[in-house]
């Protein structure tokens, strides 16, 4: 057994998005490509000897191929010990729990969250910090400019490791501990939740739920968490087993793709609590009997309800929010007299802020939320949450959530995504939005005066860093908002964002429709950027 040194040549389109580097499983299995990747992430790390590194992933297609190679080059690079999941199995929350728990310098994850999976589907790596969060943008950006000039790279020609056997083994000198995809990550949860309340309502008989894992990631988890160890009945948990293509599904836990749950949780008989999770476990939708809790309502009722849950029994330092998400959140933190942080739309800018204990609960509105347990959002996290506020206050979903609107108002909030635009097209849009920003201020439109627009930036309260570019905001006067950004992690064409939330303190008209309530700011929001104009769309593809 030996090292090696490859010669390659760079590919010019390595740059990570919003999480990571995402393409199609036939690019990255191009000769060299993930190699060059994976080496310039180590580059970007300076001296990796002697360092030690989590690896996991969600288990799609080409997962455990990109796992042997990253162990080899892993030994090659003069790493000592790598954590593996069994089966390289780890959830995006699992590995960023295991990177803290055994203090690890990093980790790599391989997922293309909900991407669809499979052969032609997408496939996906990025690293974490010691933190377990994802890296900030100045290793991103380090990786991305090694990646344009790498020209070698190191690699073991050792055999395979065997995955799925748990224990010891050794590649070159390299320690490899293969380890139980599930059991840290369940012990966390145990620490943070009340989990005899929770077995209480699991058992109780007269209270039904269904978890679905949309054939990815979480079902594992979900089955050893909430079935085994919480007692809920064999079957809570539907689509349990991994598949490497996801059934080829879309696990992307929202109304459109998750769509054999929400029809059970529309049914006459639904059960009272029902939440999916998405290819690599990070995201959430929660759902009661005939409702649909909106993410950002969920992270303001999880904040609100904060004080009910052991590990947050000592108040929170803060929250966080990703600037689409909903500003639900900030009523709830002003009356808890806590900091509230708007942050660019991705994970890895709340990491300073929870490092620095500013924050303690963080969520996006897109199904993601979670909490300084760990550097991730984190879906099985915010099942047992709403779980256990559920068993304490013995109230349904409906009640939940209808309290906290009366208590804090409501933001109607909805999401209309345009889906594989060409590229051209969405940034004529943009620029075109982007024209109009400094004369919209002070304009009238349907009583609503326009109180900004601006084209957001972030400076990092923690260490100055600044982003720009980070989405197009329209603000009314009163709160309301249209905002408008393009995804940073597809991997066809543009997809156009719009987020549009409108305020509503009044009792008696917080039970709208959320189309209907939201539907002249929709219109607006389609005027003001031409949507049919520049992409010949009528009709977004997904609205959630
Ligand atoms: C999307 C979400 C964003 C989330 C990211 C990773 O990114 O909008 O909130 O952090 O996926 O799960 P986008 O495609 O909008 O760049
Ligand atoms: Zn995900």
């Amino acid at each position: 057994m030996a090292f090696m040194t490859v010669q390659t040549a760079p590919f010019d389109d390595q740059k990570p998005g919003t999480s990571g580097l995402r393409k199609k499983v036939k690019t990255f299995q191009q000769a060299h490509y993930l190699e060059n990747f994976v080496q310039s992430t180590f580059n970007a790390l300076g001296d990796c000897r002697g360092r030690t590194l989590v690896v996991g992933g969600d288990g799609r297609y080409y997962n455990q191929t990109a796992i042997q190679i990253i162990l080899k080059m892993a030994a090659a690079n003069g790493f000592s010990h790598v954590w593996v999941g069994q089966s390289g199995i780890l959830s995006t929350p699992a590995a960023s729990c295991i990177i803290r728990k055994y203090q690890a310098f990093g980790g790599i994850i391989l997922s293309a969250s909900h991407n669809p999976a499979g052969e032609n589907g997408d496939f996906g790596i990025k690293f974490n910090t010691a933190n377990g969060g994802p890296a900030p943008e100045s290793i991103t950006s380090s990786i991305f400019n090694n990646s344009l000039e790498i020209s070698e790279y190191l690699i073991s020609d050792s055999d395979d490791i065997d995955l799925a056997e748990i224990g010891l083994q050794k590649l070159d000198g390299m320690t490899v501990e293969v380890i139980d995809s599930v059991t840290d990550y369940a012990e966390l949860m145990a620490q943070l939740f009340d989990f005899e309340a929770i077995h209480g309502l699991l058992t109780r008989g007269d209270f039904r739920m269904r978890f679905d894992a949309m054939h990815a990631v979480t079902g594992p988890y979900a089955k050893a968490i909430l079935e085994k160890r919480l007692g809920a009945p064999e079957g809570t948990v539907i689509n349990g087993v991994p598949l490497p293509d996801f059934g080829e599904g879309h696990p992307d836990p929202n109304l459109t793709y998750a769509e054999e749950l929400v029809a059970e949780m529309f049914s006459k008989h639904a059960p009272d609590f029902g939440a999916a999770s998405d290819g690599d476990g990070d995201r959430n939708m929660i759902l009661g009997n005939n409702v649909f809790v909106t993410p950002s309502d969920s992270l303001a009722i999880l904040a609100a309800n904060a004080a009910l849950i052991p590990a947050y029994r000592g108040g929170l330092k803060g929250v966080a929010r990703s600037m689409p998400t909903s500003q639900a959140v900030d009523r709830v933190a002003e009356k808890l007299g806590i900091e509230a942080h708007e942050t660019p739309t991705g994970w890895k800018f709340f990491g300073n802020l929870l490092d620095a204990d500013r924050a303690t609960l963080c969520g996006e509105e897109s199904f993601g939320s979670g909490s300084n347990h760990i550097r991730e959002k984190d879906g099985l996290w915010a099942v047992l949450f709403w779980l256990n506020i559920l068993a304490v206050r013995g109230l349904s979903v409906a009640e939940v959530v209808n309290r906290h609107w009366q208590e804090f108002g409501r933001n109607y909030y909805t999401r209309h995504d345009y889906e594989s635009i060409p590229t051209e097209q969405a940034q004529a849009l943009m620029q075109h939005l982007e024209n109009q920003l400094s004369d919209l201020p002070g304009r009238q439109f349907g009583g609503r005066t326009v109180d900004y627009a601006d084209n957001f930036s972030y400076r990092d309260p923690v260490d100055d860093s600044v982003a720009e570019k980070q989405g197009i905001r329209i603000g009314f006067k009163g709160g309301d908002r249209i905002i408008y950004r393009l995804s940073g992690t597809g991997t066809e064409g543009a997809t156009l964002r719009i987020y549009i939330e409108s305020y509503q303190a009044d009792r008696n008209k917080q039970h709208q429709d959320t189309q209907q309530a939201l539907g002249d700011l929709i219109e607006l929001a389609d005027q003001l950027a031409m949507i049919h104009d520049f992409t010949g769309r009528t009709a977004p593809t997904v609205i959630t």
